[in-house]
């Protein structure tokens, strides 16, 4: 392992003022997000959506890398360049979501343990030697009980986190910046403060797993769910109200050694969850970057647009710039509601 050539590639991941595109969704939500849609879920029309978002003319100048899934970093353009060329190409990192899924947790009604630590280290060379310079994990959490019990178990806590900090220690000794993706879900109706106590118990467990494997804080990402109210709850807070409640929370359990957080979106429209990242840059400066790692929050407009036809490409691809565009300046905390209207 060469630990300063991670400790640059975590660090060039935040610089600049840039963040990523998730794109790495499973063929099954990939194709159910078609579905919706009436898009035909084949790997054609996945492999065009992808070639669409990696070939958006200056992605580069708001994104600095991108998580491709396995099927996504074997395909090609219609040209025959491959998706991992055509993304260093354009200047972009190229990251692989290594995990195999979500799955339930043995004994644990309604909660679920990541998956995908087995054979990891062959596959993660393989990534490497094709061109990946980072990897995903996610862990999933459930805040609001599904059977009238108290989600999450602390079994599902441990589990979770042992799973990302051994994911975490493979990627480091191959070459590889983990993205350590603790996720505390925003389906449901429970509170901010309940989803700061989740998130901070969860991430401290975390940062005590990956510690106790011994992984570099300083060549890794963390990409946390911001801390917000369920998307269900009839109490919905304001972007500052959030971006308070979430530093707090990540200023209690997140070492400042960490190069960077980039959050996910979660569920969260593209404007809210540029609205909510402008907060955050609108606070007393932070011990790491705060960037972005959407999946959604950047694709949305894009994919709605694109609806499977070819004739809507371009401006699809204006949609998405459009969104990376008001992330960027959100970064700078110069993001407002009257950019949506350009
Ligand atoms: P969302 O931004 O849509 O939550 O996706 C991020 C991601 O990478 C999920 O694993």
């Amino acid at each position: 392992m060469n630990l300063q050539a991670l400790i640059e590639t975590a660090q060039a991941m935040v610089a600049d003022g840039k963040g990523l595109l998730a794109m790495d969704e499973s063929p099954g939500t990939c194709n159910r997000r078609f579905e919706a849609l009436g898009i035909a879920p084949s790997a054609e029309m996945r492999r065009a959506y992808r070639e669409l978002l990696l070939s958006t003319p200056e992605l580069g100048s708001c994104i600095s890398g991108v998580i491709l899934c396995d099927e996504t970093f074997g395909q090609a353009t219609a040209e025959g360049t491959t998706f991992v060329q055509l993304a260093r190409d354009a200047g972009l990192l190229v990251g692989i979501k290594v995990d195999t899924g979500a799955k339930a947790l043995a004994l644990r009604s309604g909660e679920k343990v990541t998956e995908g630590l087995d054979g990891l280290r062959e596959r993660l060379l393989a990534y490497v030697e094709t061109g990946a310079s980072f990897a995903k994990w996610r862990a999933v959490i459930a805040v609001n009980a599904v059977d009238g019990g108290h989600l999450p178990s602390a079994a599902c806590i441990a589990a979770n986190a042992q799973a990302l900090a051994r994911y975490a220690a493979l990627c480091q000794e191959a070459g590889l910046v983990p993205i350590i993706e603790p996720e505390v879900l925003m389906t449901g109706t429970h509170t901010l403060a309940h989803c700061q106590a989740v998130t901070e118990a969860l991430l401290r467990e975390v940062f005590e797993a990956l510690t106790l494997q011994g992984v570099a804080l300083e060549a890794l990402i963390l990409k946390p769910n911001m801390v917000i109210a369920g998307l269900a709850a009839p109490t919905q807070n304001t972007a500052d109200e959030v971006a308070d409640a979430t530093l707090q929370c990540l200023r209690r359990v997140v070492p400042a050694a960490v190069p960077g957080i980039a959050f996910l979106s979660g569920g969260q429209s593209g404007e809210l969850a540029s609205s909510r990242l402008n907060a955050l840059h609108l606070r007393p400066r932070a011990p790491w970057p705060l960037s972005f790692s959407f999946a959604r929050a950047l694709q949305h407009p894009a994919l709605d647009i694109w609806a499977g036809q070819d004739a809507n490409r371009a401006a699809a691809q204006k949609a998405l710039m459009h969104r990376a565009r008001c992330n960027r300046v959100a970064l700078r905390g110069e993001y407002s509601a009257a950019m949506e209207a350009q």
